[in-house]
């Protein structure tokens, strides 16, 4: 169980979409005043260190947060994403990179509250203390996070970012988000809930998209970025997606933004692709969704 670290994976393609969805879902949700709790279910340890020794030649951020450091971009969520991970460099060199707890706890304001869930025994120790200080706002704990949900929900404020990121490296962990999201959205069906999921040959993923259009909800948005073709095997990370259920109002203009400068930074070859729908679940997450945007591919039409 205890075999993934996400050390490995901190600042890859995969985090840099999913934080900068996670940062523009809570910075359109902080529009309206009311306190929100973020719930992060898979919190991971907290901070990075880039350079370390447990992830040196096997890290991945250099294909991800790699691409993009140092650069200014036109996209304002990128920009606004690197001044998130600026904060913890204050340096300007890129040495650490803040997991989503930390991104979250960045981001609160005074009367937001962060509840952070870790099992890996060697990573809720550092997490604990990245988040140690404010008992009442920040709180981590070694506790099942598809369990907790059933305890939390609805948050006393009633407006809640729920942050469902599992390693799916057990393949319960697709029906356990299954599980969770029912009993959550039974809770508190006007929460908010970011859902990523691996971009990877496995019907599991195919089936837990089909699941989630099932689920009684109103309006999903669903954001994918694949990187690179699959491997001749069918194995290996290929892309991500995000399913925002409750998306906030103008998150899907921010990433019809984003998509396709990301897809040019990030892309690997030309199977490179980002796209973004919203509509009712039955439609967002079906598979032929339209509007598929390919950079590199485009590149090459419009050089032709
Ligand atoms: C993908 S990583 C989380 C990354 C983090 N959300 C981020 O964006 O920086 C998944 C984490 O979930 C932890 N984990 C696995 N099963 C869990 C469970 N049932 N409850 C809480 N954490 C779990 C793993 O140890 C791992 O650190």
């Amino acid at each position: 169980m205890f075999a993934y670290r996400h050390a490995f994976h901190a600042g890859n393609h995969a985090d840099v979409l999913k934080h900068i969805t996670l940062i523009e879902t809570l910075r359109l949700m902080q529009q309206k005043e009311a306190p929100i709790w973020v719930i992060d279910t898979h919190a991971g340890a907290g901070l990075y260190t880039l350079q370390s020794a447990l992830v040196r030649d096997k890290a991945e951020w250099p294909t991800g947060i790699g691409r993009l450091w140092g650069d200014t971009h036109q996209a304002e969520s990128i920009q606004r994403y690197l001044e998130v991970i600026a904060a913890f460099n204050p340096k300007k060199k890129l040495t650490h990179y803040p997991g989503s707890p930390l991104i979250a706890r960045h981001l609160l304001r005074e009367d937001d509250r962060l509840r952070a869930f870790e099992m890996h025994p060697s990573d809720i120790g550092p997490l604990q203390t990245a988040l140690k200080g404010e008992p009442r706002r920040l709180k981590a704990e070694r506790k099942d996070g598809f369990q907790q949900l059933r305890a939390l929900l609805p948050p006393t404020s009633r407006r809640g970012l729920i942050l469902i990121d599992p390693p799916y490296e057990m393949r319960q962990d697709y029906q356990h988000v299954i599980t969770a999201l029912k009993e959550g959205l039974a809770r508190f069906a006007t929460g908010v809930y970011l859902i990523w999921y691996p971009e990877i040959a496995r019907f599991q993923v195919d089936r837990l998209l089909r699941q989630i259009s099932g689920l009684p909800i109103q309006e999903v948005l669903h954001v994918r970025l694949t990187v690179r073709s699959a491997l001749k095997d069918g194995l290996g990370l290929k892309g991500s997606g995000m399913v925002v259920i409750n998306p906030p109002y103008g998150l899907k203009a921010i990433l019809d933004e984003t998509l396709p400068e990301l897809t040019k930074l990030l892309g690997q070859d030309r199977q490179a692709r980002g796209v973004v729908t919203q509509s009712d679940a039955k439609t967002a997450l079906g598979q032929n969704n339209p509007g598929a945007v390919s950079v590199l591919s485009n590149r090459k039409t419009s050089s032709n």
